[in-house]
């Protein structure tokens, strides 16, 4: 399989609760380098342009606020298969349905406030990097 990137981000939730190095552990656990991270505190508006593909959904502006609220950690995980392995590590975005040894099972508080993002696609992954990161700052 081909090494990919992907972006994750540690959402307020999980900060606030000191969780960032733990989280850390679990990707570097299943073999994913954390290749570039930052702890930034999002505003309003940049929330609502990252999670713009979710405009029309009910739960957007609460989700907007949520991840405005408090700081959050953006990094780009990089490895084979880094976008579905990503996925993988995090477990479902319900944490009630997430399976046992995942991140939202062990942290998620709830379907909103569920620790973690992870972009769902390559191609997406490179839209969500690029949203963060600029390219001196990607040293895999
Ligand atoms: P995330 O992977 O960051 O992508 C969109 C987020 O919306 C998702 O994780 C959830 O935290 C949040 N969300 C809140 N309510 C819902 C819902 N009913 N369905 C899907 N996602 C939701």
């Amino acid at each position: 399989m081909a090494i990919e990137r992907t972006l994750s981000i540690i959402k307020p939730d999980a900060t606030r609760r000191n969780l960032t190095g733990k989280i850390n552990a679990k990707f570097e656990e299943a073999g994913l380098r954390i290749i570039a991270q930052k702890r930034i505190r999002l505003s309003l508006e940049q929330a609502g342009k990252f999670y713009e593909v979710h405009a029309a959904r009910p739960f957007y502006g609460e989700l907007c606020e949520f991840m405005a609220s408090e700081p959050v950690v953006v990094q780009v995980l990089e490895g084979e298969g880094a976008v579905l392995k990503n996925r993988e590590v995090m477990g479902a975005t319900n944490p009630a349905n997430a399976a046992e040894g995942t991140i939202r099972k062990e942290y998620a508080l709830s379907m909103g406030e569920n620790s973690v993002h992870g972009s769902d696609a390559p191609e997406t992954a490179a839209v969500e990097i690029a949203f963060f990161f600029s390219g001196l700052e990607l040293v895999g």
